[in-house]
């Protein structure tokens, strides 16, 4: 009786905290990495295509003109909210395993982590979902044919697009690798070294590629000429993908994250992306705290602290749902978080090692994944976060297909404790095996409450967590996409034991400040993230997007109905 009762309070009071979403924006919003995508969502929601319809032409075009960030080469998570059905869903099109991966296939005699062959190459290549995402999503929520959704992104690969400042810097990090494969480094650096700014990139192959998509649709990649093509190319320079892992990928709905924030709901990533359950974590350990009454430094060092603790449950707990137990009921449980915040001193920083791992070594870092948000004038939306993990991914074309390979395997923990290409640690939860997802940090992420809707996400590899966590406590402070996407960041991950900031974030006293409690604050030289977000205030009868301005090349548009 007294069970039954509480359900019921529970249920009024969601009906009273969220309504159902009767209304709708009455105009569509856009936000993503590159204008060119920007403008092909923008077309399809113009020929009246839903928030569904957009987010494949997004998807598709940022595969072309972000080749640094995304590709069909690649996977990603696609979080939908419905608005008629008051409904969301997680298309995990997380890349997967070949079927003849090990758990020891990138160590060496001595049992060390070759990072060459876990990060470059075709060995280091999941087997992609971005493809059969976009098919899924055109084909079950979209309402215009894939061929249509896919026109913008055929267009922009066949003409070419401009090289800019985002794809010049992350391809400096790349060029030796790619100068391994000369049809890559042809598509990608046309004059053999790091094009000039306005160089045009043109890719025939990938237009006919994602022709035999749009013809196809599933089967036009993963079977037929394109799969064998990949499968053939990739093999003859040291991969194992067969036909048969191509054929067996599949899309998989999941339902989201869903936590209680001061009266938001979070809707968010689930395994295998650790970001949802460490976002609920965080908000649940810091919760009781008056935050906007603590000064700046109290308040980094609270949250660097939730950030430490979320960071050392992804590293023991996280993996791929379909292999591994996850204990969802502990990790967003209220309770489990009030313990650990009971280890929490608000004078005095733990250590890292207190709470029981081995020490990352050095982290190579980059920025890399990338992110659109989305939605229409019905109030559907979509966080979309695609990745091939590292910069150019694995940094090899499949020869023919135009399809740059992801270098994903190196989200999986190569061996226990073992940094990968982020500084993230994984155990077994984590290991390499066939045909399962590697951890992800992509966090795209609704949140919702009776006034205001905000859809936000980031690349950022390990970061991407601590920074969707630090946009959506801005939205909820009262503050719009222009502020969460252009707001200074930093960053805890448990190891390496430091608080990685930005050069804007604190000044030189805060810094002391922090110090003096203990943390070790290293400043990056490059900035953090590329954070695109739409937002709708109800209560204002407002809608805005805004792209970060860290990387110009973004772009955001409101689209008012005709
Ligand atoms: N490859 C970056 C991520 O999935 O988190």
């Amino acid at each position: 009786m007294i069970k039954s009762m509480r359900v019921l309070v529970v249920i009024v009071s969601m009906l009273l905290v969220f309504p159902t979403w009767g209304e709708r924006p009455g105009r569509a919003a856009v936000s993503s990495a590159h204008e060119a995508a920007t403008a092909a969502g923008e077309e399809i929601l113009r020929r009246g295509g839903n928030a569904f319809d957009a987010a494949v032409a997004v998807s598709a075009a940022l595969a072309v003109v972000e080749p640094e960030s995304s590709g069909i080469g690649g996977g990603g998570f696609w979080l939908l909210h419905l608005a008629e059905d008051n409904a969301s869903v997680m298309v995990d099109g997380r890349e997967t395993a070949p079927a003849a991966a090990t758990s020891d296939m990138y160590l060496d005699e001595e049992g060390n982590v070759n990072r060459d062959l876990a990060t470059n190459g075709p060995l280091a290549a999941g087997i992609p979902g971005a493809p059969a995402a976009w098919v899924h999503i055109a084909e079950k929520y979209g309402t215009l044919p894939l061929g249509d959704l896919l026109a913008p992104a055929i267009r922009l690969a066949e003409e070419g697009f401009e090289v800019d400042a985002k794809y010049q810097t992350l391809l400096n990090f790349r060029s030796h690798v790619m100068l391994r494969w000369a049809e890559t480094a042809e598509i990608f650096m046309p004059d053999g070294d790091v094009p000039e700014l306005g160089t045009r990139i043109v890719q025939p192959d990938l237009a006919r590629t994602l022709r035999a998509l749009a013809e196809h649709g599933h089967d036009g990649f993963y079977r037929g000429e394109v799969a064998e093509k990949l499968a053939s190319g990739a093999r003859a320079e040291g991969g194992i993908w067969t036909l048969d892992d191509l054929a067996g990928y599949q899309v998989i709905e999941r339902e989201p994250i869903r936590t209680e924030y001061q009266g938001y709901e979070l809707i968010t990533a689930s395994p295998p992306s650790s970001g949802g359950i460490a976002i609920a974590q965080m908000l649940n350990i810091i919760e009781p705290f008056e935050l906007g009454e603590l000064d700046r430094v109290e308040r980094t060092h609270l949250l660097s602290e939730a950030m430490r603790r979320a960071y050392r449950d992804r590293a023991l707990y996280l993996g791929d749902p379909d292999f591994v137990d996850i204990p969802y009921d502990m990790l967003l449980s209220k309770h489990y978080a009030a313990g650990v915040r009971t280890t929490i001193r608000l004078d005095r920083a733990l250590e890292s090692a207190a709470l029981a791992a081995d020490p990352a070594r050095n982290v190579v870092e980059s920025d890399n994944t990338t992110h659109f948000s989305l939605m229409d004038s019905d109030g559907n939306l979509v966080s979309g976060t695609l990745t091939v993990n590292l910069p150019f991914g694995a940094a090899f074309a499949a020869p023919g297909t135009g399809v740059l390979l992801n270098n994903e395997m190196d989200d999986f923990a190569a061996a226990p404790g073992e940094p990968n290409a982020f500084g993230l640690i994984g155990f077994e939860a984590n290991a390499i095996e066939p045909g399962k997802r590697m951890l992800s940090s992509m966090s795209p992420t609704i949140v919702r409450s009776d006034e205001r809707t905000a859809v936000i996400g980031t690349p950022g590899g390990s970061r991407i967590i601590t920074m969707v966590l630090l946009g959506v406590l801005d939205f909820i402070d009262g503050n719009g996409p222009e502020s969460w996407v252009s707001m200074p960041r930093f960053h805890h991950q448990y190891l390496p034991d430091e608080i990685s900031a930005e050069r804007d974030a604190f000044n030189e006293d805060e810094i002391a400040a922090l110090e003096a409690l203990g943390h070790e604050v290293s400043i990056r030289t490059r900035p953090a993230g590329n954070m695109h977000g739409v937002m709708w205030d109800r209560a204002r009868d407002t809608v805005e997007a805004a792209h970060d301005p860290r990387w110009p090349s973004g772009g955001a548009v409101v689209i008012e109905e005709d």
